[in-house]
């Protein structure tokens, strides 16, 4: 696999600040419908050992440490690139395991675990003393998650119960949905790599805070809003997740930093959908005589109007959000191996999943929107 510009420029600015080790990285292919026990105990192994293994969840890629020794966590941090006040999400098999990390367990947290454990959901709850605070990036709560997958799962069994994991890429670009993204960011910076083919979901679990009295959304994703209300009543959206005041910050560490972004400069265009459809022709012609290279993220069906545009890439049929969310980082990475200067995106709507995309569209858009 060819070694893309991000990547280089990325580990070029590490090795200036820091000696990284370099070492050699397993992949390893895994058959979903026959899983070799074998690979999995291994890589289970590396992870008992303090090493670091990347995995396949429902919703990304997660980069495995062991999450209960601080020395695993350190490493995690230094292979991503990642500001180390940005806490780790531990990912347990179990429910009964949260018992041990988290300080005091709420009536809704057991209600949430039995209607979307396991899944895309990750609570926030007090921590207990055994957490060590490199893994809570200095924070008295801890982030828990049971995902979704039989790789994980089994290897969160293997290697100890409680796995630390980030998403996968280095710190900075889009979240990997698929073990190439993994490699093309990781490479020789960490022990192994499970392949077990594209994600599902595609953007990363909901964050919902049980630490306080009304619960708290830190971050959108699959689970919504009005699913954890069906189930617990009321809840709200971090204020700080959409705040234009740069003062009201978003109480996850992580929504704070600049995400996602593609080396081409991105902007969402919001509005009526045939004003968007005129606003993106216009931008292209015009981009044309200025010889600037346009790229564009539309619906499937709407990729023929754009065929003057340098580069297109249909993100789903018109209506079907799952697919969006599923091919939204692969199309952010897919334009840094293209020459374009500039992308234009459509925007999505404001319930369900919608949100969630949204979200992570104007983070690497770096939140520019043209309103049509
Ligand atoms: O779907 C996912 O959640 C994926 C897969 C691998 O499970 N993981 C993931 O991890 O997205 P990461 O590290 O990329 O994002 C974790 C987010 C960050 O924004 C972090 O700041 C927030 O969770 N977080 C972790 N612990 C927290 C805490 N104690 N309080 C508030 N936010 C926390
Ligand atoms: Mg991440």
């Amino acid at each position: 696999m060819a070694m893309g510009n991000a990547h280089r420029h990325f580990l070029g600015n590490l090795l200036k600040n820091k000696k990284i080790e370099m070492i050699n990285t397993l992949v390893e292919k895994i058959d979903r419908s026959n899983i070799d026990l074998d690979v999995i105990r291994a890589a289970g192994k590396v992870l008992r050992e303090g090493g670091l293994v990347a995995f396949p969840t429902e919703t990304v890629y997660g980069l495995g440490g062991d999450g209960l020794n601080p020395e695993s966590s350190r490493k995690i941090y230094e292979a991503k690139g990642r500001p180390s006040d940005n806490p780790l999400i531990i990912h347990v098999a179990d429910f009964e395991s949260i018992k041990k990390i988290a300080a005091s367990i709420p009536d809704t947290a057991k209600k949430l675990a039995d209607a979307f454990w396991p899944g895309p959901m990750t609570m926030i709850l007090p921590k207990s003393e055994i957490v060590p605070m490199e893994t809570t990036g200095g924070l008295n709560t801890i982030a828990i998650r049971m995902p979704k997958d039989d790789i994980a799962l089994e290897l969160i069994r293997c290697g100890g119960g409680y796995v630390a994991a980030p998403s996968a890429n280095a710190s900075g670009r889009p979240s990997p949905t698929k073990a190439s993204h993994v490699y093309e960011d990781l490479n020789e910076r960490i022990d192994m790599i499970l392949d077990g083919g594209e994600v599902g979901i595609g953007v990363e679990s909901t964050i919902i805070d049980l630490s306080e009295e009304t619960p708290v959304i830190l971050r959108p994703g699959y689970i919504t809003k009005e699913m954890f209300e069906s189930v617990i009543g009321h809840v709200i959206y971090d204020p700080g997740l959409t705040s234009v005041d740069a003062s009201v910050k978003p109480k996850a560490p992580g929504m704070k930093y600049r995400h996602y972004a593609p080396k081409a400069d991105l902007s969402v265009v919001e509005g009526d959908k045939s004003r968007v459809m005129l606003k993106m022709k216009d931008l292209i012609a015009d981009n044309l005589t200025k010889g600037i290279k346009t790229g564009i993220i539309c619906n499937d069906e709407d990729k023929i109007s754009f065929d003057n545009a340098d580069y297109v890439i249909g993100i789903g049929a018109q209506g079907d959000e799952e697919m969006a969310a599923r091919h939204l980082y692969d199309a952010l990475r897919e334009f840094d191996s293209t020459d374009v200067d500039v992308i234009y995106s459509i925007g999505f709507g404001e319930s369900g999943l919608a949100v969630a995309i949204m979200n992570r569209l104007l983070k690497a858009a770096g939140q520019k929107v043209i309103t049509v």
